[in-house]
């Protein structure tokens, strides 16, 4: 398969390359060291289209594709893997199911025009202390009244909790149906019951929040719920297909970074009387480097363009996400050790790199998750 981008593709990228430079990397070691959200870049990223990705343009999506998001996304995470975080929650985990699953098409009308132009952000509350991998095992229940629904239980580790309006809420409706018993919601803060705890103190991420959400007697209208009774399970796992995308995209950038920096680097630090880059031992290093992260990149771009085709992606998504994480881990890792003392201060970013590389080999779905996914798809 050979990528030749299109001219809007490679504008968007560009695009997102200018927008980073002028409001992301001033402030993406702060807001780390802070663990400060960054809301005042909310806003600018709505307005420059960096939600808008595959949404429809009646609610103000730009039709930008897959592809274009691939290429975003990563550009974001060269410099702020919290950032790109923030467009994945939007542009994968939130919106597309108020869109493609909410009968009441004056839920998108009134949510979806403002999530993309980042007045509201949403969040993807699936997992639970006894639901991580398992995530069929949902003890948060909705339970029917009249023309309402009762929702109770707790979420953790949910991305950008704090500071969303759009709750997307998985929940049991009828347990005796197991997976088949498992419904999606539509939470909007405010609700009376619904609460979010104090962020995770993290090993990197740190500027993209995660929480425990908790869900006390929220009283929902029926018409909140998103598909039909029973089908959040399927709802959960298509839009995870799409999200593991997105984190690919977010290790396709750390490792970019890194590999650059380390280029750099060794290019310009002499020791023995010869930049260290004329080592064949440096050399060797930067090779796999450089292998991996262009191998990662096919495979991610290989499954936003199956997305953007229309097909089934599930196999090609896990693929990416697994590949391309592990590059990630491989490449950011690698790129501390080329920048020696240096690279373990924070005098560069590579030590924060390999910090937020660790988490994209663990949510969306573990690696060992992707594993089963790929092996159940080919064996079928
Ligand atoms: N698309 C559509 N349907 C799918 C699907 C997909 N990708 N994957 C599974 N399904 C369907 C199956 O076809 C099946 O339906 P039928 O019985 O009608 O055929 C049903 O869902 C059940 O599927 P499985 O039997 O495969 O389910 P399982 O219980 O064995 O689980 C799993 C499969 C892949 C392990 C799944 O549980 C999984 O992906 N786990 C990881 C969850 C995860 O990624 N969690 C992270 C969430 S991120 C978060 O919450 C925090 C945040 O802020 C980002």
């Amino acid at each position: 398969m050979d990528f030749q981008f299109t001219e809007e593709q490679l504008l968007i990228k560009e695009m997102a390359r200018d927008f980073v430079e002028q409001h992301i990397r001033p402030i993406a070691a702060e807001i780390d060291e802070t663990h400060r959200f960054p809301s005042e870049s909310v806003l600018p990223m709505g307005e420059h289209g960096l939600f808008s990705f595959t949404l429809p343009e009646e609610y103000g999506g730009t039709g930008a594709d897959s592809i274009s998001y691939v290429l975003a996304t990563t550009e974001v995470a060269k410099a702020s893997a919290a950032h790109a975080m923030i467009m994945g929650s939007q542009c994968s985990l939130t919106a597309p199911i108020l869109v493609k699953y909410a009968k009441d098409k004056s839920i998108p009308e009134r949510l979806v025009p403002d999530m993309i132009a980042g007045k509201k952000l949403g969040c993807f509350c699936l997992t639970e202390p006894g639901a991580g991998c398992d995530a069929s095992a949902q003890a948060t229940t909705a339970v029917r009244k009249g023309d309402s629904y009762v929702i109770n239980g707790s979420k953790i580790f949910i991305t950008n909790a704090p500071q969303s309006d759009v709750f997307i809420v998985f929940a049991m409706t009828d347990k005796s149906r197991g997976v088949k018993g498992i419904s999606a919601f539509l939470v909007e803060k405010g609700t009376p019951g619904l609460g979010t705890g104090a962020p995770e103190q993290k090993m990197g991420m740190n500027a993209s929040h995660t929480c425990e959400v908790f869900l006390n007697d929220c009283v929902v209208p029926a018409g909140n719920l998103l598909g039909e009774e029973g089908m959040g399970f399927k709802i959960a796992m298509q839009t995870l297909d799409s999200g593991r995308i997105g984190v690919a995209s977010i290790a396709l950038g750390l490792a970019e970074a890194s590999l650059d920096s380390s280029i750099r680097y060794t290019k310009e630090r002499i020791q023995f009387g010869k930049p260290i880059s004329a080592n064949q031992g440096i050399q060797w290093m930067l090779a796999d480097m450089a292998t991996r992260l262009e191998a990662a990149r096919m495979l991610t771009l290989r499954a936003a363009a199956k997305k953007d085709s229309g097909e089934p992606f599930t196999l090609e998504s896990s693929m990416a996400k697994l590949y391309a994480t592990e590059a990630a881990m491989y490449i950011t890792e690698k790129a501390v050790q080329l920048h020696g003392g240096m690279g373990y201060t924070k005098t560069y970013a590579v030590e924060r790199f390999m910090r937020e590389a660790k988490v994209t080999e663990i949510f969306e779905g573990t690696n060992e998750i992707q594993r089963i996914v790929i092996a159940r798809q080919i064996l079928g």
